[in-house]
């Protein structure tokens, strides 16, 4: 499976859920006594369940270097086989864990088992992202590279909402489906982090990086990497002018079930 870095973490997390928690509301987050972050990286959401509730809040992660970074009560364990017993915690929640894992019904299944009150999953569909950009080229060329991205996935990283087939199969109910849209948007002034990004997009780093997720030849990389490089040229001229602007979207889908207490 894929890793993930603690900087990629932050830096696609950062403003998420900043503007409004509507989407959160079915988790009902402040009547919860305990809830368990399952796949937590470096707790983006972690802070925000913490800031929401006043009960406990655990972050769990296979992953200890990027425990590390969560501050809190952490679990290091593997979401499939959870290291807790039955009804353990009042709510379960995961945020982008299921579209990296190949069987996202098991693992549904597994936080019914621990939770008392609710489960909730926020996975993305990645499939619908979109980007707006000042540089005429980027849209078409972040589509290119993000269907190369959905062709070359070995899991299903468009899940968004479709996370609900898996809540029936639990046996969870009164299943609600919330959409959130995570806006990242670049406009002048810019961070030393957009100006640096800008200078990846040039070089084509961080299309280069992103090989091993991508299908496609050899052949048909470079030459999206070449008209990538030139993109970014534009970029990188557009920043230092202070005109280049940006948004990306990415539509997460909140799906909550209840958990069946009676377990007989
Ligand atoms: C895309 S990141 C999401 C991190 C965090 N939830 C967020 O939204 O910023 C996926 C996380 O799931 C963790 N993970 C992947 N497979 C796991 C498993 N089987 N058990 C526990 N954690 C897992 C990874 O280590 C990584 O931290």
């Amino acid at each position: 499976m894929r890793r993930f870095g603690a900087d990629y973490l932050r830096e696609t997390r950062r403003g998420m859920w900043a503007d409004s928690r509507d989407a959160l509301a079915d988790l009902r987050l402040s009547e919860a006594g305990s809830v368990l972050d399952v796949g937590c990286g470096t707790g983006e959401l972690t802070a925000v369940l913490r800031e929401e509730c006043a009960g406990r809040v655990v972050g769990l992660d296979r992953d200890p270097g990027l425990l590390a970074h969560v501050a809190g009560p952490v679990l290091r364990g593997d979401a499939r086989a959870l290291p807790l017993p039955d009804d353990a915690v009042d709510v379960v929640v995961c945020q982008a864990l299921l579209v990296n894992l190949p069987d996202p019904d098991a693992v549904v299944a597994e936080f019914a088992r621990v939770a008392r009150e609710r489960v909730a999953v926020i996975e993305p569909d990645n499939a619908a992202v979109t980007v707006d950009s000042t540089v005429d080229a980027e849209a078409a060329l972040a589509r290119r590279a993000r269907q190369r991205y959905l062709d070359g996935a070995a899991t299903d990283v468009a899940l968004g909402a479709g996370a609900r087939e898996a809540f029936a199969a639990a046996g969870l109910t009164d299943i609600s489906v919330r959409r959130y849209d995570h806006e990242r948007v670049v406009a002048p002034p810019y961070a030393a982090r957009e100006v640096e990004a800008a200078t990846r997009k040039a070089s084509g780093a961080d299309l280069r990086e992103r090989r091993d997720t991508m299908s496609g030849s050899e052949e048909e990389l470079d030459a999206l990497r070449e008209s990538w490089r030139a993109m970014g040229r534009d970029v990188l001229r557009q920043v230092r002018a202070g005109t280049y602007k940006r948004r990306e979207t990415v539509p997460f889908h909140v799906v909550v079930g209840g958990a069946d207490t009676d377990r007989g």
